[in-house]
């Protein structure tokens, strides 16, 4: 396990969820969800959307592109996209662990 500081609580203050690319080139979303934070990758499994311009509900996030739906606690693909009268299937986002230290979070990447 290797955790780098990627962002500050405070950050969130305003915002529940934001778009971090790492210089390993990751494109990472923390987002604050009641209170603890957790990390998925930026994009959407599918086609590769950025997730980052979708939308947040509670847990679940929804791509912009095609609808997608992913449990952000998990990473779990729990709708695939709708392209026309298709209802498809999307892989499971990658997660990574957050961890605090005081304001800072850091994330194992
Ligand atoms: S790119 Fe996200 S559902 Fe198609």
């Amino acid at each position: 396990m290797s955790f780098v500081e990627i962002a500050d609580k405070s950050d969130f203050l305003n915002e529940k969820m934001k778009y971090f690319k790492l210089d390993n080139g990751k494109e990472i979303l923390v987002i604050n969800y009641e209170d603890s934070y957790y990390a998925v990758d930026a994009r959407c499994t599918h086609m590769k959307a950025d997730l980052s311009k979708g939308s947040l509900e509670g847990k679940i996030i929804t791509c912009p592109r095609h609808g997608s739906k992913f449990d952000i606690t998990t990473g779990t693909a729990i709708q695939g996209p709708k392209m026309g009268f298709l209802k498809l299937s999307t892989k499971d986002l990658g997660v990574y662990k957050i961890e605090t230290e005081g304001d800072k979070l850091k994330i194992d990447i």
